[in-house]
């Protein structure tokens, strides 16, 4: 046993399965690249205001998952939750808004919240996050819904579901939240459900207590409030989306965990994950910029949780393939043929072909065996007779075929990239 373990709650990824983490990275980000979106790498800290304000006071984010500190002079920061409200503050500190509109960013990394740990709800967990800021068009919520759409298809996952709603302009908002909160004055609630209400009172149609599920029933919803101009905007969004063949339900008691959102909100659920479903979600921000202190610009972007999506791509036993395997395993017998395995292994390496070789003295079975661990394609032996006549067998660990190369790095280069390309021709 070893004496310490990681803190309660993070998921780590590490060999030999970590591949699966680099392939949903890389995945999920690949048709934000192909859009037009480039990397904002962000501090995992903030100053505490930034989401304080950012995600909002009603939200359990703020009040009860964020892991808040001192520093040592006395500043209160929190380890981030969510990317939007930093990458906000990053895009006006560094003026992004004065340049090109709109201005597309993507991000990834680790979050920090502080939830009771279960399957699919972590602690530190990972999400590749993009935000396209400065434009209202429906045509850029849509691409951002169908960056996220393509880059779970790219994955091969099938068993996913996209919900869709409208939190409208300010004056739905205005309307909807007078009959709601006349609606909700008619229940009886006890004082802390009545004083999350008052900051937010869409959060009581996210309350799992089953007798607020009840009375919450026949509350009016927003999506029925709609000014004229946020009605166009949802409907041009649907028809977008049924133009380029997504599918969608509409669900109109959406409640999302921030608080910044307006308009288009959005959620992509999977189906054999159980209680932690939502693997992706996002929507508009209408007011987060000037609340943060920059102009009044709308934007909109989604975060992608990595840890779920591989547990959905487990659920649909999608077997993902370990791209980086190694070409050349070296298995070298005596000292000068390990000096010449050492020197091919980082000669092969400049010319990006993988290589690495048997370390220690662990006799030519241990050597064998390690040689298969390493998911290498081929073995080289390097004994006595090889260093003399110059050559060397290359064994095909996967299908045990043989071929006699010559032991320079020119003719092993040579030798593995027409393997590469027969492989990839095939
Ligand atoms: P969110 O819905 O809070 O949105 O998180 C996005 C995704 O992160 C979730 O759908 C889920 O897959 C994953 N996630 C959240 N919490 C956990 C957890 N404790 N453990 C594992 N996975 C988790 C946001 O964070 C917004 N910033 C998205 C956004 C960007 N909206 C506009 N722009």
């Amino acid at each position: 046993m070893s004496k310490f373990s990681a803190p309660k709650g993070v998921k780590e990824y590490f060999p030999p399965d970590s591949h699966k983490f680099e392939f949903v990275r890389d995945g999920l980000l690949f048709p934000a690249r192909v859009a037009g979106y480039q990397l904002l790498e962000l501090p995992v800290f903030e100053d505490t205001e930034v989401f304080a304000r950012g995600v909002g006071a009603s939200t359990d984010v703020v009040t009860k998952e964020m892991y808040t500190f001192d520093d040592r002079g006395g500043r209160s920061i929190t380890l981030r939750p969510e990317g939007t409200a930093g990458a906000i503050r990053a895009v006006i500190e560094h003026g992004l808004d004065k340049g090109q509109l709109p201005v597309k960013i993507f991000y990834q990394g680790a979050f920090f919240r502080a939830e009771r740990p279960q399957a699919g709800r972590y602690r530190q967990f990972y999400q590749v996050g993009i935000e396209a800021i400065g434009y209202q068009d429906p045509e850029i919520d849509v691409e951002v819904i169908s960056i996220a759409d393509q880059g779970y298809r790219k994955l091969g996952l099938k068993n996913f579901q996209l919900e869709i709603t409208s939190l409208g302009d300010l004056q739905s908002r205005t309307a909807h939240k007078k009959d709601l909160m006349s609606f909700i004055g008619k229940l009886k609630l006890d004082e802390a459900t009545l004083e999350r209400a008052k900051l937010n009172p869409l959060r009581l149609f996210d309350d799992k207590r089953e007798e607020i599920k009840q009375s919450m029933k026949d509350a009016p919803v927003l999506l029925d409030y709609l000014s004229k101009e946020s009605a166009a905007h949802f409907n041009r969004v649907q028809d977008l989306l049924k133009s380029l063949s997504i599918p969608f339900t509409i669900n109109k008691k959406m409640v999302r965990g921030l608080d910044y959102y307006t308009g288009t909100t959005f959620e992509f659920t999977h189906s054999l994950l159980g209680a932690q479903s939502g693997i992706g979600g996002g929507g508009r921000y209408d007011g987060l910029m000037s609340l943060l202190g920059g102009k009044e610009m709308s934007g909109i972007g989604f975060g992608l949780g990595i840890d779920r999506t591989i547990l959905a791509l487990e659920a649909e036993s999608i077997n993902i393939k370990n791209q980086n395997y190694l070409h050349i395993y070296f298995v070298p017998l005596g000292e000068t043929a390990k000096q010449t395995a050492f020197e091919l292994c980082v000669a092969l390496r400049t010319r990006e072909i993988s290589a690495d070789m048997a370390y220690g003295d662990r006799g030519l079975k241990g050597a064998m065996n390690a040689a298969d661990k390493s998911g290498a394609t081929f073995v080289a032996v390097i004994g006595d007779e090889e260093m003399k006549t110059g050559k060397v067998t290359l064994k095909n660990l996967r299908d045990g075929s043989t071929e006699l190369v010559n032991l320079s790095v020119e003719d092993l280069t040579r030798f593995v990239e027409k393997i590469r390309i027969t492989s990839k021709s095939k």
